[in-house]
């Protein structure tokens, strides 16, 4: 497959990657197929692109429609396919294969994993060579990086086509050898787990942890609030694999993180995390006093 030959771009998962990788490939010409666990959860994502684009969606004016569609069997129409579902290593091997089973034989497999080897999820489908990991940063309209992952298997060409995608979509590219959280990940998670661990630790309030990323280091965003942005179902599930891959404890997850999944506060998506959240995303007050 060479990039001038993609014309139909097929998401899978909806969520806040999948969605903003779905708008982004509409937005630059692509007609793009989105599914999810069902054909609800994609129609609305559709609709939360259009709400963002000011109702183009919604009155056809993208320069490609934009398409929710139920399971995974319309992949079958699609050149390039992104997966974008739950960062959970036993629900990608199961979506890699079956959507492996139905797509193009000469159609691109990528995935927005985190974490996860990406040569492991090559090894269940039928084409491994056309496996790639294509790493958007979210959010993914505004940011401007796009990490890619060649696994032991991707070929030569796969990552060729997969580049010169993500430049066409705008996006400025590094490549990573396929290790555990790759460069992006590596960085950024024992960063997000510190914030966490100095909060546990009583050093300092979630404000004042926050105020010290973003007039201190001069980040866009508090530490603790992009942990709950990014969503800290996410967060512990990466944490997980760089501990367990690496077996190396300084990629140990704080307990409190897993206190906050365990008690479904995953961050701004389910309105409480390190922070409460309205409904419009704004932050209200830290989730201890
Ligand atoms: N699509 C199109 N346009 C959008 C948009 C979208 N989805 N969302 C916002 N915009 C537009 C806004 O309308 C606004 O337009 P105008 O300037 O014309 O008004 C513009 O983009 C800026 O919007 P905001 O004012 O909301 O943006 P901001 O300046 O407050 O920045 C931010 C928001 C980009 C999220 C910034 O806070 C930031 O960079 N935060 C850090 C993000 C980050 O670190 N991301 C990486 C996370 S880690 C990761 O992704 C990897 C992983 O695997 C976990
Ligand atoms: P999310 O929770 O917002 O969305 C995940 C979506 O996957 C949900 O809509 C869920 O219903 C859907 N899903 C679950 N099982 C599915 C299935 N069998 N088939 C189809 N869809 C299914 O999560 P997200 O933040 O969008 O993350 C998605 C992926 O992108 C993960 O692999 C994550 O690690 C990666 N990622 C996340 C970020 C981030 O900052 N959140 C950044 C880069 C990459």
């Amino acid at each position: 497959m060479n990039v001038q030959d993609i014309q139909i771009i097929g998401v899978i998962g909806a969520g806040q990657m999948g969605g903003g990788i779905a708008q982004l490939a509409a937005q630059h010409g692509f007609r793009t197929l989105v599914t999810d666990v069902n054909i609800e959860i994609a129609a609305c994502a559709k609709d939360k692109i259009a709400d963002i684009l000011g109702k183009q969606v919604a009155k056809g004016k993208l320069p490609a429609p934009l398409e929710p569609v139920a399971g995974l069997s319309r992949l079958a129409e699609a050149d390039f396919v992104i997966e974008a579902a739950t960062e959970n290593l036993e629900l990608k091997l199961q979506i890699l294969r079956e959507a492996s089973a139905r797509a193009r034989n000469d159609a691109i497999l990528a995935t927005n994993t985190s974490s996860i080897s990406i040569t492991r999820l090559a090894a269940v489908v039928t084409r491994p060579d056309q496996v790639i990991g294509m790493h958007f940063m979210n959010p993914v309209p505004l940011m401007k990086l796009v990490e890619i992952i060649r696994a032991v298997q991707t070929s030569p060409a796969t990552y060729e086509t997969t580049r010169s995608l993500a430049v066409l979509l705008g996006k400025t590219v590094v490549t990573s050898e396929d290790r555990p959280g790759f460069v992006i990940n590596r960085m950024l998670i024992p960063f997000l787990n510190e914030a966490c661990f100095a909060l546990e630790a009583g050093i300092a309030t979630p404000e004042d942890i926050d105020q010290g990323a973003r007039l201190g280091l001069n980040h866009p965003m508090g530490t603790l609030e992009l942990a709950d942005f990014v969503g800290l179902d996410t967060v512990l599930a990466i944490s997980e694999v760089l501990h367990k891959d690496f077996g190396d404890d300084k990629y140990r997850p704080p307990v409190l993180l897993r206190n906050l999944v365990a008690a479904g506060w995953y961050g701004r998506k389910t309105g409480r995390g390190f922070y409460v959240y309205d409904d419009k995303g704004e932050k209200l007050k830290n989730s201890f006093g």
